[in-house]
């Protein structure tokens, strides 16, 4: 189910934007475009895990790139348990989000990424509502997410959608409640 937005425009002040955004799982067809954004809008290091290959979206990086999105096409339910979406804002592809299995029983774990043209307008809040309501439709009861305490954007986004937000080693872990039925949720 898309989310519609209307914003005004920062100075027009009598304009207002109507905007639709989506997630939709990775697959074959937005795969490439995801892969395009990731490279012209994206550090590697923000996007996919670490792999050796020459520094930046070298042709060994990209390679990397689509055989991890294409190791969890399966989904939650696949032998990695990660679900991929691509973010798609008035039907272009802008970024990933992220749901995981996690050992700890009904939790899901989050990651997500925009390229930087579409940071800072809001789309990131309207993705992660959307993940969490696909979250609590597979029967999770809790959201986690990692990050860094200098990242502002990323702490204030969990912040936003209700997070607890605790220290974990060197980083920052966010924790999400979702308010589902026990029945429900205990699925697994
Ligand atoms: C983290 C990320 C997904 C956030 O998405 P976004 O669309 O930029 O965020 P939004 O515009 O929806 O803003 C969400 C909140 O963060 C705040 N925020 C956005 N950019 C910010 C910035 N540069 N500095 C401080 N706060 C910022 C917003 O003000 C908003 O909080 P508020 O509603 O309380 O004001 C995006 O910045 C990104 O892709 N970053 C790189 C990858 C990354 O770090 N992922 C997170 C891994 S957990």
């Amino acid at each position: 189910m898309p989310i519609r937005w209307t914003r005004r425009r920062l100075g027009e002040k009598h304009r207002f934007v109507t905007r639709e955004v989506r997630l939709t799982p990775v697959d074959e067809q937005n795969l490439e475009p995801l892969l395009s954004v990731a490279v012209a809008e994206t550090e590697p290091d923000e996007v996919m895990p670490p792999v050796e290959a020459p520094a930046g979206w070298s042709q060994a990086r990209r390679d990397a790139f689509r055989a991890f999105h294409r190791k969890n096409y399966t989904g939650l339910d696949g032998p990695t348990g990660n679900l991929m979406y691509a973010i798609v804002q008035d039907g272009d592809v802008v970024g990933m989000a992220r749901l995981g299995r996690r050992a700890e029983p009904g939790t899901l774990e989050t990651g997500m990424w925009l390229g930087k043209s579409t940071r800072g307008q809001g789309i990131g809040l309207i993705a992660l509502r959307l993940l969490l309501a696909e979250a609590i439709q597979a029967g999770a009861r809790m959201v986690v997410a990692e990050t860094q305490p200098d990242n502002l954007p990323a702490l204030n986004l969990l912040r936003r959608c209700g997070a607890v937000l605790g220290p974990d080693g060197t980083g920052i872990r966010a924790e999400i409640r979702l308010g589902v039925n026990e029945d429900v949720a205990g699925a697994w």
